[in-house]
């Protein structure tokens, strides 16, 4: 059983530092040993949320990374620059910034940019729709294989995967999706996984669900939808909420 995993994304929240080191210090305390936190903060709060103190617990990441050592890229931040202040993760691929013109090759790009720096990707996979050709899985198998496509299968085993169906993120979702088809998609994209390196290595990769995940169905995604963890949006802006997974996690792993 891979250790689980609890991954924050606040996206474009709090509105201010004070905020952001508040909500830090409060999911702090609510981190226990045994299952890995991380919270991916806004670029401008991760050098004073480091300060505050990163824990064997509780790690940083960033949302995004530019693929590029440095240079005339107005606005991003590269890996090297999150490397020099040691965060240990971050998003790629994530379906908003898929929307703003992120492609797979983009993608694959800034996952050999991180793992170059140390950074463990969380690679965010996902379809728009669910056809009933199952077309989707073509869609979810081309992101995982571009993905990866430029890093060595070596280090396959240290990225992790969220499976994170467009349709069941935000505000707007249509529905989240069942432990079922988390289940379904989670033994898939292990397949995938298998198929350009070994069953021994997809077995290792975290693979988590993330898209209106909470409190309420947190359990059922551990244990019938074989999630490793969650890449949690609202329920990570509720210092609450988010211990209470962490927690929901720990009894999980402790079965
Ligand atoms: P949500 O967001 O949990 O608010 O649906 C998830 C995500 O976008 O990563």
């Amino acid at each position: 059983m891979n250790k689980k995993i609890i991954i924050g994304n606040w996206k474009m929240n709090p509105n201010s530092v004070l905020e952001a080191e508040k909500l830090f210090k409060s999911i702090k305390k609510l981190t226990v040993k045994g299952v890995d936190a991380v919270i991916c903060a806004p670029s401008p709060f991760l050098s004073n949320l480091k300060k505050i103190g990163v824990t064997t617990n509780l790690a940083l990441g960033a949302q995004n990374v530019h693929f590029e050592k440095e240079g005339a890229y107005t606005g991003e931040v590269s890996a090297t620059m999150l490397n020099s202040f040691k965060i240990n993760y971050s998003i790629v691929g994530h379906s908003e910034r898929r929307a703003m013109g992120e492609s797979n090759d983009d993608i694959a790009k800034k996952v050999l940019a991180l793992t170059k720096n140390k950074i463990i990707p969380i690679i965010c996979i996902g379809e728009k729709d669910r056809d009933h050709s199952g077309f989707y899985l073509h869609t979810i198998k081309a992101q995982i294989v571009s993905a990866l496509s430029l890093i060595p299968k070596t280090i396959f085993k240290s990225v992790i995967i969220a499976y994170e169906p467009v349709w069941a993120i935000g505000a707007n979702a249509e529905r989240p999706a069942t432990p079922a088809e988390c289940h379904e998609m989670v033994i898939f994209i292990r397949k995938c996984i298998s198929d350009i390196s070994n069953t021994q290595t997809a077995h290792a990769v975290r693979v988590i669900y993330g898209g209106s995940a909470n409190v309420e169905d947190a359990g059922l995604f551990l244990n019938d939808g074989m999630a490793d963890g969650f890449l949690l949006g609202r329920a990570s802006l509720n210092a609450k909420s988010f211990g209470e997974i962490i927690k929901i996690a720990s009894i999980n792993i402790s079965k």
